[in-house]
């Protein structure tokens, strides 16, 4: 990588520095600027400004003290410069100042001599004494001391090194001439941190007025998964597939993977299983369980959020201040929350009270077939497109397809809602009904999944969410082999056969640990359609959360029509108790 150092590497070019230190500021910087103003050849004004500044070897070290390398770089340069090099990236410094003022800054970034391209101040020396005593002008024949200098330099670099790819930094016009010439950089990054130039962000690749984000996005990231249920479980088997071996050097992610297992951790840190939610399942050497939730957060930088959604605002509480700054999250939880001023995303919830970026990963992932490397699809919503990417590098696997989709929350709120459509699936087989009811009740699911949550979110939810893995790929999975179809199908048996089962009993019995989404998700929608008067636009809905609390009976659930136009009297006896 190459890059350009006022404004660039340092928040104040060196040369007008020097010229305030040395009494002559206002006269240099009209050179200055007609030099950027392109009234006068760069080479023309370098060399008055030198006959201005006029300093001696002596006053030139007593300027360099006075400003120490740290005092002058741009904000976040050198943590850009150290993962660069972590990572075995070249950088050079290329720059039209002068070599004699760069020598401490990139002694200070690390970076050899024999990679800074710069302009040389010559000196008269004294014959006895074998000193310099008086800056007399520059040496012409630098590259840098010319327009065009800065990709010829490049070119130079290339013809010496075999580097597949150079990326140019840099925040001037002049900058971007790298790569406008064959033979320059692949590709010029815009930096306007310190002086930002309209025309640069432009016509630049990419541009960034902080260097934090070319960090992140170029990280050795540390995971930690909040949760151990089945899907955490798998995710995290997928998860330390793609970064077991990756040392810490050259590398996006750090070999281990921290789970937070509240009960399992013993087990999982002596068997690499988790017994009683993912049984057999080796979830690999480099996962490292913990009890404490605080312990397997701290220093990660992505924080992977599946849990049930009924605890993850308590875990959130938890992790108030404890959350590395700058820290990406994903929520792979099906749920939501439903608050005095409305419904909450768990995405929504993990941004607000961590105050960190939050996508989401939804798709029809049966936790036990993924572990069985089943190829499954999913899509990963976000907002922030770099969060997304690395979000998608951690999770693809050759039987794991992840695709990226910019509708956060209409894909949360497709794996929310397929929920309850799962327990009208449930009760179809309960009923012991055929496919074509049970076609109906996804048919007519999917259609409220997009009413409600365009109604909710009209100008962020697009259409085609709904057919993505997300959307109609999650239904029908969930609707033929999900945990809420099939307690559903246990509890229409229970309630038909005339001795009912309450669903948490059911929960228990079957499920083993594990949680029931369903059941409390149609309570909090219902209580969003109760609200806004929206019973009667979203019949399946409507009916099914009537036949969970026990004031329909299963078989009403093909009825939806009649079902949510029933009246409901306040003291109405419930038919099965829940
Ligand atoms: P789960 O539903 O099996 O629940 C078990 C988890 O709940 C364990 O991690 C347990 O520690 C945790 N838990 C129990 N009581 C708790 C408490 N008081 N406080 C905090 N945590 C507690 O877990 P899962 O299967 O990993 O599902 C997590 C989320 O992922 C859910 O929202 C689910 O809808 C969704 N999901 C599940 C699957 C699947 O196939 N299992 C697939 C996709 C999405
Ligand atoms: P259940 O929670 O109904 O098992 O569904 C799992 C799931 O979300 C599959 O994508």
């Amino acid at each position: 990588m190459a890059s350009r150092p006022p404004g660039t590497i340092t928040v104040n070019d060196g040369l007008d520095l020097l010229a305030e230190f040395m009494g002559c500021k206002e006269e240099v910087e009209e050179l200055t600027n007609k030099a950027m103003d392109g009234v006068m050849p760069l080479n023309t004004s370098l060399e008055e400004r030198l006959n201005l500044i006029n300093c001696s070897p002596s006053d030139l070290r007593a300027f360099l003290k006075a400003h120490p390398p740290a005092s002058r770089l741009a904000p976040g340069v050198r943590e850009l410069i150290r993962t660069l090099q972590k990572r075995g990236v070249d950088i050079y410094l290329i720059s039209g100042g002068f070599r004699e003022i760069l020598i401490p800054i990139a002694s200070y970034l690390g970076i050899p001599m024999s990679r800074v391209f710069a302009n040389r101040m010559n000196w008269q020396w004294d014959d006895e004494t074998g000193e310099p005593t008086k800056l007399v002008g520059f040496d012409v024949s630098q590259l840098t001391a010319h327009n065009q200098g800065k990709p010829q330099a490049i070119a130079r670099i290339r013809e010496s090194n075999p580097y597949t790819t150079v990326v140019m930094v840099g925040d001037g016009i002049t900058d971007l001439e790298a790569v406008q010439v064959s033979g320059g950089a692949d590709l010029f990054i815009g930096y306007g941190g310190v002086v930002a130039r309209p025309a640069v962000a432009e016509q630049a690749e990419w541009y960034t007025c902080d260097y934090s984000s070319l960090v992140f996005a170029l990280s050795c990231y540390k995971v930690a998964v909040i949760g151990s249920g089945a899907w955490a479980c798998a995710a995290t088997r997928m998860i330390a597939q793609n970064t077991v071996g990756q040392g810490e050097t050259a590398s996006e992610f750090a070999d281990e993977v921290r789970i937070w297992a509240r009960s399992q951790h013993e087990a999982i840190n002596e068997t690499g299983e988790n017994p009683v939610h993912f049984p057999g399942i080796s979830l690999g050497p480099n996962v490292r369980a913990v009890a404490s939730v605080e312990e397997a957060v701290a220093d990660a930088d992505l924080l992977v959020f599946c849990m049930p959604h009924q605890y993850v605002q308590r875990v959130c509480k938890q992790l108030l201040g404890k959350v590395k700054p700058g820290a990406k999250a994903i929520s792979l939880t099906k749920g939501m929350r439903v608050t005095r001023e409305g419904p909450q995303l768990i995405s929504q919830m993990v941004r607000r009270s961590l105050g960190i970026d939050c996508c989401v990963l939804m798709g029809a992932n049966i936790a036990e077939d993924v572990g069985a490397e089943q190829v499954s699809e999913a899509v990963i919503g976000y907002s922030d497109l770099a969060s997304g990417e690395v979000f998608a590098k951690l999770f693809e696997r050759p039987y794991f397809r992840v695709s990226l989709l910019p509708d956060p929350m209409g894909a949360e709120l497709c794996g929310t809602l397929k929920n309850i459509v799962a327990l009208g699936a449930g009760m179809v087989d309960g009923l012991d009904l055929g496919p074509n009811s049970k076609a109906a009740i996804i048919r007519q699911g999917l259609k409220e999944m997009r009413g409600f949550a365009k109604a909710l979110f009209p100008s962020a939810v697009r259409d085609d969410t709904f057919l993505e893995s997300c959307g109609v790929g999650d239904l029908v999975a969930t609707c033929i082999g999900g945990r809420n179809r099939r307690v559903a199908e246990e509890w229409t048996r229970a309630a038909l056969s005339g001795s009912p089962r309450s669903w948490s009993d059911l929960e228990t019995d079957l499920l083993k640990g594990q949680k029931l989404q369903g059941v409390s998700t149609s309570n909090e929608v219902q209580e969003v359609l109760a609200a806004r008067n929206w019973e009667q636009r979203f019949p399946l809905f409507t009916t099914i959360n009537r036949i969970v609390n026990g004031h329909l009976p299963p078989s009403s659930v093909l009825d939806y029509k009649e079902g949510s136009r029933a009246p409901l009297v306040e003291e109405e006896e419930p038919l099965v108790l829940p």
